[in-house]
């Protein structure tokens, strides 16, 4: 039988690393819940924030999908630890630019990427994904994405909480 899947993705999809959930009702915590719609699997990806540095400390995911899916999401919550959330979006705005050619790509091509491309970029080499489970490394990045905002505003919120009070009222009236 032809191998079909690099041997990263039957690691991560047999050892997934960082499965579970925090409590989305921490500060701290941003939950990024995405779904594909072309083949209805669903990543939930949570990141852990540091409060006095703001640096993503740890990270961990739930994935309702395909293997690639769930290999990319360990991927994720691996590689987003350690990195500030500004670092996480400008790469991810940088790479996300470049998303739309994705389909065209093969994964050799890929493999000849430099070393700075990282997320979806490093996410789908590290695999060898091929161009038809690109969507799947996509899913990883928009639940990153989606859980960085959530704890942006989150902290906003929180930060502006103690004089807000006057500007709901204002927005009331
Ligand atoms: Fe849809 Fe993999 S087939 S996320």
């Amino acid at each position: 039988l032809p191998r079909l899947y690099h041997e990263n993705v039957i690691d991560h999809y047999n050892n997934p690393r960082n499965v579970g959930s925090f409590d989305k009702n921490d500060p701290n915590v941003g939950t990024g819940l995405v779904g594909a719609p072309a083949c209805g699997d669903v990543m939930k990806l949570q990141i852990k924030i540091d409060d006095e540095s703001g640096k993503i400390v740890d990270a961990c995911f739930k994935t309702f999908g395909c293997g690639s899916a769930i290999a990319s999401s360990s991927v994720a919550t691996e590689w987003v630890k350690g990195k500030s959330m500004e670092e996480v979006v400008t790469i991810k705005n940088t790479s996300s630019s470049l998303s739309h050619a994705f389909n065209f790509l093969s994964s050799k091509f890929l493999s000849a990427l430099s070393s700075s491309h990282i997320c979806i970029w490093e996410i789908a080499k590290h695999l060898a994904l091929p161009p038809v489970k690109l969507h799947c490394s996509m899913l990883a990045e928009d639940a990153i994405k989606a859980a960085v905002k959530d704890v942006e505003a989150k902290r906003a919120k929180l930060n502006g909480s103690s004089n807000a009070a006057p500007i709901e009222k204002a927005a009331d009236a």
